[in-house]
Formats: C-alpha cells, structure tokens, sequence
C-alpha cells in the first residue's frame, strides 16, 4: 500500500558517522572499543567505509526514491585536539552537503551522535564546566559546512541515553535495577543547556536552518491502569523532560523501535521483563511497530504544535521480509497518528547500511547488507520497497 504524504515531506534513511565512517581514532568511543575489559565485544575499525564510499551510499539513496538523508559530522575529526580545526575535516562533510544536493538529496545533519572527541570526555565531558561552550564551540565550526543548504540540524540525538549511560561508559556504572537506568539529572540539564545554545548558535550562523534534537521515545505502557502513575514517573525523568525541552524548536525527532511496559512496585517503577514466548528482534528487544504512532502521539502531546520529523525507526533482523512486514506496521500507526490531526514532517528509516551497533556488527539495520572484508554494498528489497513507497497527497480543489 502507498504511502500518501503531504508535500515537502521527507522520506529518507539515516545513518551516524562513527557507525559507518570508520577509523574515528581521535573519538572517545575509539578510546573506549581500544581498552581491555569494556562491554565492547569488537571495535568498530573500518565500519563500512563510509568515509571513502558516501557518494555510493547517497547514490544508492537517491537512486531508490528517496529524496532525504540524515548523516553525522564527527566533532573528532572536526576538532581532534582541542583548539584544532581540521580543514580537511570541513571540506569532506562540506562535500558531503554539496553530494546529497547534487543528487537531489536534502540533508538532515546530526552534530552530535554519542560520540565526542577523546580529549573532551577525558576532560569530563558534558560535566565539565566548560562543556557547553566547548560544544558550542564546535557548533561554530559547523557554519560553512552547512552554509544555507542544511534545512534541518539535529544538535544531539538521543541526549536521553547520553544521561542514562554516561555515567556505566565512564565506569561509574548505573542503578538498572528498575529495568532501563535512570537518567543522570545534573547531565540532563548540561545537555538541555547545550542544545538550547547550540541552536542559538545555529539560528545566528544559519539563519535558514531549522534546529531540533531526536530523543529515544520508549512508548512506555502501564502494564494495568493501575500501573499508570508508575508509568508516567518512568518516563518523566527518562524521556518527558527531553521532550519538554524541545517546546521552543523548529522541529522535535521522534525515534522509535519498541515498548517499555512498566509496573509500579513498593521499590518504584519497573521495567516489565518480556515474557519468554515474545517475538524478539536481533536486539533483543519485544518485536512492537505500533510503538512509532504511539511515541509520535505521547510527543505531540507534550509539544503541541512543534512539527514531529521521524528520525529513526527500524529493526534489527536476518529476514528482510520481515524488516518490510515491521516497518510497513510501523506506517500505519503514523499514517493513523497524522490522520488525527499530528503534523509529521518527515520519515527517516534507520538505518541506511548495516553498520557498529555499538559494540558490535551483529544486529543488522540496514536497507543495504554490507560485505565487511570488501565493503561491496549490497541493497536489500526492502530499499526500493521504501524508497518507492510515498506517493503525493492529492490536491483537493
Ligand atoms: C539508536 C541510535 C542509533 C542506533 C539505533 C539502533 O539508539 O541513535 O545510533 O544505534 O538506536
């Protein structure tokens, strides 16, 4: 079935640099993938080579209809040390923006995803006083990279999970006793802090651009009405604040991928184990595509008015029929969300590639299958399926 959409919608495929550039050495996720005794069970090395092959990728993209593409510039590479700006760094993702709008692609960039230069995070990161003015910093930076041909900035995807996790990357490890930890309160406020500058900065630079963030919705379900408050202060901390963040934005990121059902109990709320016989992705997580509508209504609820652009939505599998069957479900829950009245700009399919899941290569995202020893790409059905998949909504006189 096709896909009506309004017009100007986007409709593209997402990928992140360090997940498919390869080589990000001077990141602290590189730091992290190098050291012994990490969660990491093999580091991310050359990726997929995006690096030296984003023209195949964008041709691949644009080739199967569709007409957007979200990629990551890598802050490391930008500014591996600090202070340094790497020119060549500027001119590669500069030829980047230019290579999407040659090809009839519009770019969605992300300027910060989950990575962040070595140096940075050795000198406390985000909880560094000068966190956010080195951020913004950096942000700067991006100006002549962007110029007037980026219509939409990501500043940080997922500022949720970087509040949930920072602090068991640094070692510090995290309280998960109630299924996914809590978040960090005094990095959740430094990280709203540095998008709301950071979109001061893009406003100022790139008076065309429009900035927003995409945060982690977990479409959090009371296990019984009961379990509803229990729900509610779940997600307050964990993802409702982020999203309340985001009133005063251009346009606010939905990324979607599965449920979190939550019960209350006498020590708080917690995460509901799957039950044994749920079908699971390659992630482990509980096959479930009516989550995208379902986060795309709780982050309209909280926003109102701010236009809602899908930023990542897939599944992790082997089948690729059943990537096409998830993400078709997955459709119409938005299609039923934006018939009520929810104003969806955009759909990106995460992801473009099969790429580092970080910490592995095992669950695979992508339209396109990749040969890791040859990086030959390899583009599954499921690419000209969705790529083919929108059609114009009918002009009604
Ligand atoms: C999101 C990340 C993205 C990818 C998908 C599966 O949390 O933003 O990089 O790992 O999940």
């Amino acid at each position: 079935m096709p896909f009506t959409v309004p017009p100007r919608f986007l409709w593209g495929a997402s990928t992140s640099g360090h997940q498919t550039e390869g080589n990000n050495v001077s990141s602290d996720w590189w730091g992290l993938e190098t050291a012994p005794g990490t969660f990491v069970t093999e580091p991310s090395g050359d990726a997929v080579d995006s690096f030296h092959r984003w023209t195949e990728d964008m041709d691949l993209l644009a080739e199967a209809g569709f007409t957007d593409y979200r990629f990551g510039i890598e802050w490391a590479r930008i500014e591996p040390a600090e202070g340094l700006v790497s020119r060549a760094a500027v001119a590669h993702y500069r030829a980047m923006v230019k290579g999407a709008v040659e090809r009839g692609l519009r770019p969605l960039v992300t300027l910060h995803h989950f990575t962040s230069p070595r140096w940075f995070s050795e000198q406390g990161g985000w909880m560094n006083p000068k966190g956010v003015e080195r951020f913004t910093r950096f942000v700067d930076m991006t100006e002549e990279i962007l110029q007037d041909e980026v219509a939409h900035v990501c500043t940080i995807n997922e500022p949720n999970m970087v509040a949930i996790y920072t602090g068991a990357l640094a070692g510090a490890g995290v309280d998960s006793s109630g299924g996914l930890p809590a978040a960090d309160p005094a990095l959740t406020e430094r990280l709203i802090e540095a998008h709301q500058a950071a979109r001061e900065v893009l406003h100022r630079n790139n008076p065309g651009t429009k900035v927003g963030w995409s945060v982690a919705m977990q479409a959090v379900e009371p296990l019984t009405t009961d379990d509803q408050p229990a729900a509610r202060a779940f997600a307050a901390e964990r993802e409702t604040r982020f999203v309340e963040a985001a009133v005063d934005d251009d346009w606010f990121g939905v990324q979607s991928y599965t449920r979190l059902r939550v019960r209350a109990s006498a020590d708080g709320p917690r995460t509901v184990p799957l039950p044994e016989h749920a079908e699971r992705t390659l992630m482990g997580w509980e096959y479930y595509p009516a989550a995208l509508g379902n986060a795309v209504r709780e982050a309209s609820r909280v926003l109102g008015d701010v236009p809602i652009i899908v930023t990542e939505n897939g599944i992790a599998t082997a089948d690729d029929d059943q990537r096409i069957a998830y993400t078709g479900a997955a459709l119409e829950g938005l299609r039923a969300a934006m018939d009520d009245g929810i104003r969806v700009d955009g759909y990106f399919h995460w992801s473009l590639l099969d790429n580092y899941e970080w910490g592995d290569y095992r669950p695979t995202f992508g339209l396109i299958a990749v040969d890791r020893s040859t990086f030959e790409r390899k583009p599954r059905p499921s690419l000209s399926w969705l790529g083919g998949l929108p059609r114009a909504q009918a002009v009604v006189a």
